[in-house]
């Protein structure tokens, strides 16, 4: 177990040390929840002024054009590539994750012949992902088949399974998925591989062309940094370019949207996935937030990410493991298993939403999700937490725990957003 002075010496040492400067991280606060809303870059602010008073202001209209307006999605796509193991060309930036979505697995359901009609998943993949597959499902006379377990998984992989949609990482437990080889077992079967990299991208690697993945979605407003309500990105494997017909066919999709005609005709590759005009200033924020990866990118990239991020989980553990003997942990212990955040369970008599009110007020920020059990989720995002954090944080939750100041009212009230 790490002591405070050991964790300052490997904070000191920390290849990636010099990228929290580049977040505006308030004074006094641990941010552990950048896996729900990542932290606020600096250049961030600047960068949206210029947009809105320059690119808008000055520019006007003729920004579509000058300032690379209508290029966003695909520029945007072309940073984040290299960061989810896709080539250039190949990953759009726009609309939500739910959105995507729907479009990726209705393409998907589509690509597959009519005995096949069957999408696998997990009973504890995020909601959006199973309303939306259940959607999907209903148009095609399909069925969304749940596994209880990751280890169930491989039996549902049947001759009527069209499509294996997963996440990644999942957004209770942290666990993460083995893409490659469910990716391949889902080829084995017949069936296409859809994965939601929501608590991957920026966090973990991930290797889409390696896994031979076909259809992959994900957010850009948590490990990535890109803010509230961040637009979201697609991906789709290119040997399905031309196969794959997505069902919200807005103008952008179009092969010629300037030509304004009549019928619809789909545009090549990925782009067929834009539907609309792109939300340039959200867009723009995230251009911002990119800049800090390329700065990863020279201190070691998602290797030096992952060791840190690992470095980081493994010391929460041990922490929790030896002052909060009281809790459980809900997240792998085996590293490669494991994503970038940590979630435990504390005993039934204890009000985990409340511990976690109380932590926040004392400037632990991490989320509490409901659930049997309830969980105490804390996110280790690698650009900005240090060693000494996770020191601070264990302190801090051994304090509420031993003082049950968790009890007082105030703690105990519910807002909308957990
Ligand atoms: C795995 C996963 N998918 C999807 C979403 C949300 O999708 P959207 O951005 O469309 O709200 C989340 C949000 O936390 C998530 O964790």
């Amino acid at each position: 177990m790490t002591s405070r002075e050991q964790a300052l010496a490997l904070d000191a040492l920390d290849p990636l040390g010099t990228l929290r400067e580049h977040f505006a991280l308030p004074p006094g606060v641990i941010y552990l929840d950048g896996n729900s809303l990542g932290a606020l870059p600096k250049a961030t602010p600047a960068r949206l002024a210029r947009a809105v008073q320059q690119e808008w202001g000055d520019g006007l209209i003729a920004s579509w054009n000058n300032a690379g307006w209508i290029n966003m999605p695909r520029r945007l796509g072309d940073r984040l590539a290299p960061w989810i193991g896709a080539q250039p060309g190949e990953v759009l930036v726009g609309d939500s994750t739910s959105i995507n979505l729907y479009k990726v697995l209705h393409a998907a359901l589509q690509m597959q012949p009519p005995g096949r009609r069957v999408v696998v998943s997990e009973r504890s993949n995020f909601p959006t992902d199973l309303y939306i597959a259940q959607s999907v499902v209903s148009d095609h006379g399909g069925e969304l088949v749940l596994a209880d377990a990751p280890e169930d998984i491989p039996a549902l992989l049947d001759a009527r399974c069209a499509v294996l949609m997963l996440t990644h990482v999942n957004y209770r437990s942290g666990r993460m998925h083995d893409m490659a080889a469910l990716t391949r077992l889902a080829h084995e079967a017949g069936a296409l591989a859809l994965w939601d990299l929501c608590h991957s991208a920026g966090a973990v690697p991930v290797d889409l062309r390696g896994a031979d993945a076909d259809f992959a979605i994900g957010c850009s407003y948590k490990y990535l940094n890109g803010g509230p309500g961040a637009p979201a990105f697609v991906w789709m494997h290119p040997s399905h370019a031309g196969r794959a017909r997505q069902p919200l066919t807005g103008w952008l999709g179009h092969a010629a949207p300037f030509e304004f005609g009549t019928h619809y005709r789909p545009a090549d590759g990925i782009q067929q996935f834009q539907c609309g005009t792109p939300a340039v200033l959200a867009m723009t924020a995230l251009d911002a937030s990119l800049d800090v990866f390329d700065l990863a990118r020279k201190l070691g990239g998602m290797a030096a990410l992952r060791a840190k991020s690992l470095a980081l989980t493994e010391a929460f553990i041990a922490a929790v493991d030896t002052h909060v003997p009281s809790a459980s942990l809900q997240s792998p212990r085996e590293a490669a298993l494991r994503g970038s955040q940590v979630s435990i369970a504390l005993p039934a008599e204890v009000d985990g939403y409340a511990v976690m009110q109380a932590l926040i007020s004392r400037g632990v920020v991490g989320d509490f999700r409901a659930g049997e059990p309830g969980l105490l989720r804390f996110g280790f995002t690698p650009l900005y937490t240090r060693h000494v954090d996770v020191v601070d944080a264990v302190a801090l939750l051994v304090d509420v725990l031993a003082t049950e100041s968790w009890r007082t009212p105030e703690f105990q009230r519910r807002s909308a957003v957990t």
